[in-house]
């Protein structure tokens, strides 16, 4: 039987996974008012996540508490609602997921995937009707959406009560009927992706023109007003028209631009190895993060 409690008073959390994203997905928790216990399979960042998670609850008024616990049957038990949040592999998540349904019996099971089918993490779950895709972004207490996720066995109940629990903590719940991989943002960002590299590969311009003119065209307009909005709004006699003329010579590869495996051959992995599509000198990604998250922060409503 699934907790009914949910989500006006969401009293009992669990996030399995405390990385990078699980620490901050507790903290969202706990500052909504949910007692969240935290588990990871490395011992230190359970630590590291109860710190993170308990300082983000501070400026709460009605914050709940945050433990850690190594023992994922005991982390698990009492909780309404569980989040993992582990590697993005879906073997590794069905099998936690699996376990988890065996452990505790009410709760929503929610997986944060950025890409991966919501219908196959739920495969072996004792009960998938109660398996929720959640994707959050990154950093996901200042990015305010969550694509909440149908997978085929999803129940209706579980949706609507994952997007109430999701508006409770203030977050942008969006429904999104199909489990399709990339859900609705990834694959609209992987579009653009696809066709930037395309563009480099084909030698139509270098890859600094690419992110030059999409920076100060597109890149402009896109928090204001979306794609379909914009069609719209310049009319879609002239949508049509442009499409009849651009689409037939865009990418359509299913697989990933071979450029990306020639670079990768060659060690240029991008900011992390010093060198992609640009030079990445010392500095330069820790400057970018933070003009990145400075712009972010500057565009979000008070
Ligand atoms: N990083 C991002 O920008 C981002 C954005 C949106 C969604 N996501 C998704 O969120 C998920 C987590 O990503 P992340 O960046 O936080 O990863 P991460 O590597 O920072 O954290 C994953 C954590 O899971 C733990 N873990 C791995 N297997 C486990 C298991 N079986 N049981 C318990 N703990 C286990 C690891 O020890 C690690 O602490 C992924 O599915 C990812 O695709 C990431």
């Amino acid at each position: 039987m699934l907790n009914e409690a949910l989500p006006g008073e969401i009293r009992f959390a669990t996030v399995v996974g405390a990385g990078l994203m699980g620490r901050r997905i507790a903290g969202v928790l706990a500052r909504g008012g949910a007692d969240v216990i935290v588990h990871d399979a490395r011992v230190e960042s359970i630590d590291e996540a109860v710190e993170v998670a308990r300082a983000m609850a501070a400026d709460s008024t009605n914050p709940g508490t945050v433990t850690g616990s190594d023992d994922l049957a005991v982390a698990v038990a009492n909780a309404d609602y569980i989040t993992e949040a582990i590697i993005e592999d879906v073997e590794a998540k069905a099998s936690l997921i699996e376990i988890i349904s065996a452990l505790n019996d009410h709760a929503i099971i929610a997986t944060n995937t950025s890409v991966l089918p919501v219908t196959s993490i739920a495969a072996r779950a004792t009960n998938p009707e109660r398996v929720v895709g959640t994707h959050w972004w990154n950093p996901p207490d200042l990015i305010p959406i969550v694509e909440v996720v149908k997978g085929e066995h999803t129940s209706i109940t579980v949706m609507q009560r994952t997007v109430a629990l999701l508006e409770h903590l203030g977050k942008l719940a969006v429904w999104v009927e199909r489990d399709v991989p990339g859900f609705v943002g990834n694959r609209l960002q992987h579009a653009l992706w696809r066709e930037a590299i395309a563009l480099v590969s084909e030698g139509v311009c270098d890859a600094e023109t690419v992110d030059l003119v999409c920076r100060n065209t597109i890149g402009l307009r896109l928090a204001q007003m979306g794609p379909i909005e914009t069609a719209d709004y310049v009319g879609l006699d002239l949508t049509r028209a442009i499409h009849d003329a651009v689409l037939p010579s865009l990418n359509t590869d299913g697989v990933a631009n071979p450029l990306l495996t020639t670079m990768i051959e060659r060690g240029d992995l991008g900011a992390k190895s010093g060198r992609g599509f640009i030079e990445w000198p010392a500095g330069r990604r820790e400057e970018r993060a933070a003009a990145l998250a400075a712009h972010v922060s500057s565009q979000l409503p008070t």
